[in-house]
């Protein structure tokens, strides 16, 4: 016998949940149709389930088998029965049974997350970015809801020109600001339009994110990796460069001046990827590469540190000869209205306002961190800066500490998960410490401390 049946009508009227009890034995489909949908969070905890007479009648089976599976179910945890209150759903049902145990095992895994990444967004300003958002809607004219400029909004270009003026010591005005959703966006826009304007090759770091590696060549642009050492990144042959010159990512370091300029003197165009510029702890942030020559750099900056991933809001600062190309490739921008939002975010104060809280609280995390990774002998590399550093661990106790940290509930990215090619004598943890949020990030240090420990 094979059953594909739907829930009883009423149920499903309620919950439309499908309940697929293929096979030739009905208890056990039952029981694992029922595992499946708690599991996979379509019926979730204190949901209350027919009756086991109802349920048997409308799927035509026999009572008794339902009542077994509600039996089972309820032993293992996945459901409750209270007399007078039926069967439902249990608080922590999805842990239980095998099954559960692996998903459990995977949550526990991932409760500490000390990867790179992402900033802390439980500190996203919510409150100020609500009341930014409600004035930029009121005094928004019509038009601006339109398809408009696909270099973004006017107001957002001017506020963010002045700002990375001021800021990073960007030289540039409104015009040569572009919009886009995400420094992976714009990257991908900039070299589509280098391709199409003759450009072959791509150099970036031997050290970065492999996604951005991957959205250059899939524009059919071939990498050459630049070695780095304690200056940063050597300068190569190639048509372009893609840089971190303010803080080198993953590694940390910043891009020697005299660097800087044999890059900016080879004539070939340069990417700055500005990703954590505001953040710096040690002293005034070195200015942006793209001052020494705006007409070879392009800048990029994004939101998705500053703010948070989720705002999907990044920004280029581009030559003026590659502006139409790039904007030509520029595709499904963020929207009017979060455009808008950030504008009077900025021009009102709120933008530094936020940077100046959050950079304070990142700083103390690294204190904290550098203080924990000193009494196990430990040191950080790099700057004093972002939201990430590395610690040195020998290749040979790397997969040790791993099974540990995993044991421990935490995970951590070695060096290894963003190098293009081996690099001897390199190698070690990448640790993020923009999260987990601050009432989590004790227990993180902690955890992290038993693991390292010797
Ligand atoms: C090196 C680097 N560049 C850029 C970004 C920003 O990427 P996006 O704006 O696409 O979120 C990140 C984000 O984590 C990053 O680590």
């Amino acid at each position: 016998m094979v059953r594909s049946n739907s829930m009883p009508e009423a149920w499903a009227k309620s919950l439309d949940l499908h309940l697929d009890l293929s096979g030739t034995r009905v208890r056990s489909a039952l029981e694992s149709a029922l595992r499946d949908a708690i599991r996979d969070g379509r019926l979730h905890p204190g949901t209350r389930l027919p009756s086991s007479r109802a349920l048997a009648a409308d799927l035509g089976i026999a009572r008794n088998t339902v009542a077994e599976v509600y039996s089972q179910l309820v032993a293992a945890g996945w459901l409750t029965a209270q007399t007078g209150a039926g069967t439902s759903v249990a608080a922590q049902a999805a842990a239980a049974g095998p099954a559960g145990s692996a998903r459990t095992a995977a949550a526990r895994q991932l409760r500490y997350d000390l990867r790179p990444g992402e900033p802390d967004v439980s500190s996203f300003p919510r409150r100020e970015w609500l009341a930014a958002a409600r004035k930029a809607l009121a005094a928004a004219p019509d038009h601006v809801l339109g398809y408009g400029d696909p270099r973004g909004l006017p107001e957002l270009r001017t506020a963010l020109a002045e700002y990375l003026a001021r800021a990073r010591g960007v030289v540039t005005d409104p015009d040569r600001v572009l919009i886009c959703s995400g420094y992976a966006a714009g990257l991908a826009a900039v070299s589509r339009a280098l391709r199409a304007s003759g450009a072959r090759t791509v150099a970036v770091e031997e050290y970065g994110h492999r996604l951005h590696r991957d959205i250059i060549t899939a524009q059919g642009l071939d990498l050459r990796l630049l070695p780095i050492d304690d200056r940063g990144a050597q300068a190569g042959d190639a048509d372009a460069a893609v840089l971190t010159p303010a803080h080198q990512f993953p590694l940390g370091m910043t891009l020697d001046p005299r660097r800087r300029r044999a890059f900016t003197d080879r004539g070939a165009i340069v990417i700055e990827d500005d990703y954590d510029g505001e953040f710096r702890y040690d002293r005034q942030p070195v200015g942006a590469m793209q001052a020494l020559a705006p007409d070879r750099v392009v800048y990029a900056g994004t939101a998705s540190k500053s703010l948070a991933p989720g705002v999907r809001l990044a920004w280029l600062v581009v030559p003026p000869q590659l502006a139409d190309g790039i904007t030509a490739e520029l595709t499904g921008g963020p929207s009017a209205i979060d455009q808008l939002t950030l504008a009077g975010f900025i021009t009102h104060g709120e933008y530094d306002r936020h940077i100046r809280r959050v950079r304070l609280a990142y700083r103390r995390r690294r204190d904290r961190l550098v203080t924990a990774l000193l009494g196990l002998g430990l040191e950080l590399t790099g700057i004093s800066a972002g939201l990430h550093a590395v610690v040195n661990i020998r290749t040979t106790q790397l997969s040790r500490l791993e099974a540990r940290a995993r044991d421990h509930g935490l995970a951590l990215d070695t060096l290894a998960v963003y190098a293009a090619r081996a690099v001897p004598d390199r190698s070690g943890l990448v640790i993020g410490y923009g999260h987990p949020p601050e009432h989590a990030y004790t227990t993180a240090l902690a955890r992290l401390c038993a693991v390292l420990a010797p």
